[in-house]
Order: structure tokens, then sequence, then C-alpha cells
């Protein structure tokens, strides 16, 4: 009998789905103006220091990128005052959870992973067929880490944690990381997912960088895609004991980060001002939602992030298709076993009255 020809665990799995086009919407239903706050991008554009530094490289295209990222890595580890060798740039933080997860783990091993979780870690898990324990969520369908740490198992090689997890824009407090940590053998990683860092205001928000400097065993991953604005260059980085990062970079592709992004990345790094902005519009345009919500009588989750979960009181694929066809891309969440929600990401003032407006008329 021929082969299959894949494995049992690579059909049962089911292909991300991004936020929809602009483009794709108004092709099919033949409109403009339309806005996308659907996939926690940043509404200000990318940062005006990055796009210039990508502008200047285009004449060398014909060069390969830097293999090590040595510029950026170097220009990271001055900003967060870890050694360059702790850090590992991947094309997006996405690949650098797809390395921690190819490098660390075997199969027959364990991964301990929160529902509702951030979706790429099942992906990266499930798509090497290694085994997996789903915890239930804690307060507002966000991650329970006792819960989590009772998972872990003589099998269990990483814990992955997004903090703040998307969708749901909740967090775990420092003592609650930190209680975490002490529980677990050494042999365990934590992968601490960090792409909303930037935006976290939050006095008791642990920081895992600083978790990585006191010798814990943790990986914590960050992003050039959300304040920064680069999400379509794909950079991010994962700072780690360098033990870590230098098993990551036998299994990482030589090349995965391409030139523009690398530059882009570094210069973006110092557009402090424009970072300043992009928290602001964010902190203002969280505050208007969340009003709005209120006023309608509509529950949400109150979220530390760019985005926000509100429960929608119609069935949400009407719900979301009539949004469409207002021009108004928002991002449901029956993926992620949240099916009565919508997510919607802060944009401008003007993006985020044209989806209350918007929500109104159709509710
Ligand atoms: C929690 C979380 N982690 C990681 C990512 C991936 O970001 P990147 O664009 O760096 O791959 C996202 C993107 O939406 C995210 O929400």
């Amino acid at each position: 009998m021929a082969k299959e020809l894949v494995a049992d665990y690579i059909k049962k799995l089911v292909p991300y789905v991004p936020g929809k086009p602009i483009e794709e919407l108004e092709r099919e239903l033949g409109i403009k103006d339309s806005i996308k706050i659907a996939s926690n991008e940043n509404p200000l554009g990318p940062s005006p220091k990055g796009v210039a530094a990508a502008q200047a490289l285009l004449n060398n295209l014909h060069r390969y990128p830097d293999g090590g990222a040595t510029t950026l890595r170097d220009r990271l580890s001055k900003k967060l005052g870890v050694p360059a060798d702790q850090i590992v740039v991947g094309n997006g933080s996405n690949e650098v959870l797809e390395l921690a997860t190819a490098t660390f783990m075997r199969p027959g091993d364990h991964a301990v992973i929160s529902a509702h979780a951030f979706v790429v870690y099942d992906l990266a898990v499930d798509s090497r067929g290694y085994d997996k324990t789903v915890v239930p969520p804690g307060k507002n369908y966000g991650h329970d880490l006792r819960a989590m740490a009772k998972a872990v198992t003589d099998k269990t090689r990483i814990v992955f944690i997004a903090n703040p997890n998307n969708p749901t824009g909740t967090y775990n407090t420092r003592e609650e990381l930190d209680e975490l940590l002490e529980s677990l053998p050494q042999d365990v990683i934590v992968v601490l997912d960090e792409a909303y860092f930037e935006f976290v205001d939050q006095p008791d928000y642990p920081d895992g960088v600083e978790l990585v400097k006191k010798g814990a065993n943790v990986i914590a991953c960050r992003t050039f895609s959300k304040i920064y604005g680069l999400a379509g260059l794909r950079c991010g980085y994962g700072v780690m004991p360098a033990e870590l990062a230098g098993y990551i970079n036998r299994v990482r592709q030589p090349f995965n980060v391409n030139m523009l992004a690398q530059a882009a990345a570094e210069a973006a790094i110092d557009d402090v001002e424009f970072v300043e902005k992009a928290k602001a519009v964010n902190r203002q345009g969280m505050a208007f939602l969340e009003r709005s919500f209120n006023e309608m009588k509509l529950e949400f989750i109150p979220s530390v992030g760019n985005f926000v979960l509100f429960k929608c009181p119609i069935d949400t694929k009407v719900a979301y298709d009539k949004l469409l066809r207002k021009g108004v891309i928002v991002r449901p969440m029956g993926g992620y076993k949240l099916g009565e929600w919508l997510r919607v990401t802060v944009g401008l003032p003007e993006e985020n009255q044209r989806f209350i407006q918007a929500l109104k008329e159709i509710l």
C-alpha cells in the first residue's frame, strides 16, 4: 500500500486565517475607502525612520543580508542591556516562536499552552506532531499560570505564555510569573511572548528581558511589527540565555531576516517620537472604544494591548459581514474558540469613530 503523503497530525492542522486584506474586500464588494482594524497593526503606518533606512538600501538588493543580523543585534544589545550573543533575530517574532519549538522539542516532548492563547504556539507544536496540554483559561479568558504550572510533566520542554495575550488583551503580573518560574524544573523553557510589550503601562507588568538577565530559563520574544509599524517587513527577536541562542543559531536559516527588515528595525529603535505617538494614539483610542462599548452596553475584555475583544449581541458572522459591507474589517474569533466575540484593533480616531458608528447601525 502506498505511504500516506503526510502524517495525520498535518492533516489535522487548520491553516492560519489572517485578517481580510483591504484590497480583497474592495475587489469583492466593489467598495472604496475601507478600513482594516483586524490585525493589530499600527494605525500610524510604519516608523518613518524605518522606511527611510529601508529605502536607502534598495540598490543593494543584489547582496545577501547580514546572516547574523550583527548590527541590529548590537543596537538591541545596547538598548536592552544584554550581550548580543543572547539575542536571536527572526523573520517576525513568529519565527522565533517556531525556532524555539524546532530547537528545544523532540518527538514525544510536551508543551503547555493556555486555551485562547495566540494560535501560533499550537501551530508550532501541532505541525511537528508534538504533545501539548491546553490549559483552561483564567479570568477573562487569560492565562491561569498556576494551572499551567500544574500541567507540566517530566516530558514538558516549553511553557508558552503570551504576555499580554492576543486575542484577549489580558496580562499576567510579575508576581504570577515569578511564582510560575520558581515552580518549574530547570529544564523547562518559558517562551514569553511580549509582542505588545511597548504598549503596556501597568506597574505590575513583568519585563521578560529583566528575567533573562537574572538567569531565568526564558526566551522573551518581541517584535517590530506592532509599535514600530513594520509588520510587512517581518522582523522580531528573542532574548534568552546565550546557550539557548547558540542552539537556535544552529537551527535557523542562514539568511532568515531580509536586509530591508534589519535596517528598518535598527533605525526604528531610534524613532522615539514615533513610538511615543503610537502609544498615545493607542491609549486615547482604547479609552474611546471602552467608553463607547460601555455606552452601548456591550461586554468587552479590558485590554493592555492595541486591540480589544467585545461580545457581539448578534451572530458574529452576520455582524462581521455587515461591518464588511460598511467597509470595516474586524476579526472574527471562531478560530480561538471565542465564537461570540469579535476583536477590533485600535485605529486612528476617525477609524475608531467610523467603526463604532457602523457597529451602532448594524446592531
Ligand atoms: C501575541 C503575538 N505574538 C506574536 C505575534 C507575531 O508577530 P510577528 O509579526 O513579529 O511575527 C503576534 C502577531 O499578531 C501576536 O499577536
